[in-house]
């Protein structure tokens, strides 16, 4: 195993480039599965991630090759409609093969992803989805069974559940409906750009997808896709998280370039909001460094609400913001594993039900930190950077799971961060 050892105090400065979105790449290569056609996908993160998907492609048949960024699959004789539980407990998110495995061969089977640290990760509404399209479900064994003995029937569907709708859920069933028979309205589908993107390519197939980007999303079934060209769009997620690095520890102010400033438009606002000035162009944001910002109330939601995939990083913000912070988690309240490792450093908050109430202390001292999840890493990192003294962050594979090359991205813009074999 490897861990990251950040030595606080090196300020950032500069420039830095952003990669495909890791959760824009994951149905787009999903959806490979519904042609026999070679699709060329672009600006694929090589993160672990990615990779799991890719040997899951490769388990079902498909061929794949991969230089650098691009990703060339093949999915002309598919040998299997199963994914096993070997490859699908590494991660949750190949649950999104379900939609095109069943919509190519009227049935899958289909390991149950299980939970994660962030909380349990129900599949419920996937399976409404499917079972709304015609299709039986039934869980035997940790597997999902699905069988649409008739071929699947388009239909009106509602994705929105208890936390609000499900975006790999909404792309399950995008993804299925694409080539069911008839016409799939879906509703409460998410907004996220990740889900307009899959929209986007599956359209460059040959689909006819309308309303991708709002609640209401139709498909008119094709019976055929065709192999396609795509680019993948920026990753907002690392963006943001870099852009909280620039109002943190930047020297005056960090670039976070090659991305789409549209799908930052929140934590722009809040920044701004709390003091930091935020420069934009139509393909990157500059955020200045302001050692009097302000802490902020943020509530998480579906897009084009707060995402709850950058309260993490907020928090690593806030822990060193002068004044109280209010963060709630309303899509997974459990969400807050980077708190009690935060807190080993010297940050203080109180936690409840979903709900972190933060005091900015004058600087936290590094300390060794286990990563836990994604996102919760990738804020130990934030909290590390201004740290007195330096910070062991455990288990680093958490992270290389959804940011390229995180570390030396942060050496390019000023940190010291060693990458050592532990
Ligand atoms: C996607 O996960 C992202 N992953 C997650 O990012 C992100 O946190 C999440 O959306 C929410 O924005 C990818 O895109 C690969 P959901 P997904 O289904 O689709 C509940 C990261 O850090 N729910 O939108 O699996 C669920 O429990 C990852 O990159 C049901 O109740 O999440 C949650 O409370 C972490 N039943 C809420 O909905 C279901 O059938 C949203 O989950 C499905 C979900």
């Amino acid at each position: 195993m490897e861990k990251l050892i950040i030595h606080g105090g090196n300020p950032l400065f500069g420039t830095v480039n952003i990669s495909g979105s890791k959760n824009a790449s994951l149905p787009i290569l999903a959806a490979t599965l519904l042609t026999r056609g070679e699709c060329i996908i672009r600006r694929v993160p090589d993160v672990s991630d990615t990779n799991y998907m890719l040997q899951i492609l490769q388990n079902l048949g498909a061929d794949v090759e991969r230089a650098s960024g691009t990703v060339v699959v093949k999915c002309e004789k598919l040998k299997s409609h199963v994914a096993p539980y070997d490859l699908v407990r590494k991660m949750r998110a190949s649950v999104c093969v379900m939609g095109p495995l069943l919509a190519r061969h009227n049935r899958c089977d289909v390991s149950l992803p299980g939970g994660c640290v962030i909380g349990d990760r129900p599949i419920d509404l996937h399976l409404k989805g499917f079972e709304g399209l015609g299709a039986e479900a039934t869980v035997e064994g940790g597997n999902i069974h699905l069988k649409a003995r008739y071929g699947l029937q388009g239909g009106e569907v509602n994705m929105s559940g208890k936390y609000g709708t499900t975006v790999l859920g909404t792309d399950n069933v995008l993804m299925a409906a694409a080539i069911a028979k008839g016409t799939t309205v879906i509703k409460g589908a998410a907004c996220e750009p990740e889900v307009v993107d899959l929209a986007d390519f599956l359209n460059s197939m040959g689909a006819k997808i309308t309303g991708a980007g709002t609640a209401t999303i139709t498909v008119e079934g094709v019976t055929e896709l065709s192999g396609t060209e795509h680019v993948v769009i920026p990753d907002r997620i690392e963006a943001g998280t870099f852009m909280v690095a620039g109002a943190l520890a930047s020297e005056s102010a960090l670039k976070v370039n090659r991305i789409n400033p549209k799908h930052l438009e929140l934590i722009t606002k809040v920044l701004r909001e709390s003091g930091y000035q935020v420069d934009e162009t139509a393909d990157s944001l500059t955020v200045h460094r302001n050692p009097n910002g302000t802490g902020a109330n943020i509530v998480t939601s579906p897009y084009p609400g707060f995402p709850t995939d950058m309260q993490a990083q907020m928090c690593a913000l806030f822990a060193t913001t002068e004044g109280e912070s209010v963060v709630k988690d309303t899509i997974f309240p459990q969400r807050f594993m980077h708190l009690s490792e935060m807190k080993r450093m010297g940050a203080d908050f109180e936690f409840d039900e979903g709900t972190a109430v933060i005091r900015g202390v004058e600087q936290l001292s590094g300390a060794p930190v286990m990563a836990s999840d994604l996102r919760a890493s990738a804020a130990l990192v934030l909290a590390g950077l201004n740290a007195k003294g330096s910070t062991d962050i455990h288990r680093v594979y958490h992270i290389d799971r959804g940011y390229e090359g995180i570390d030396e991205k942060f050496r390019n813009i000023g940190a010291r961060i060693d990458r050592v074999r532990e």
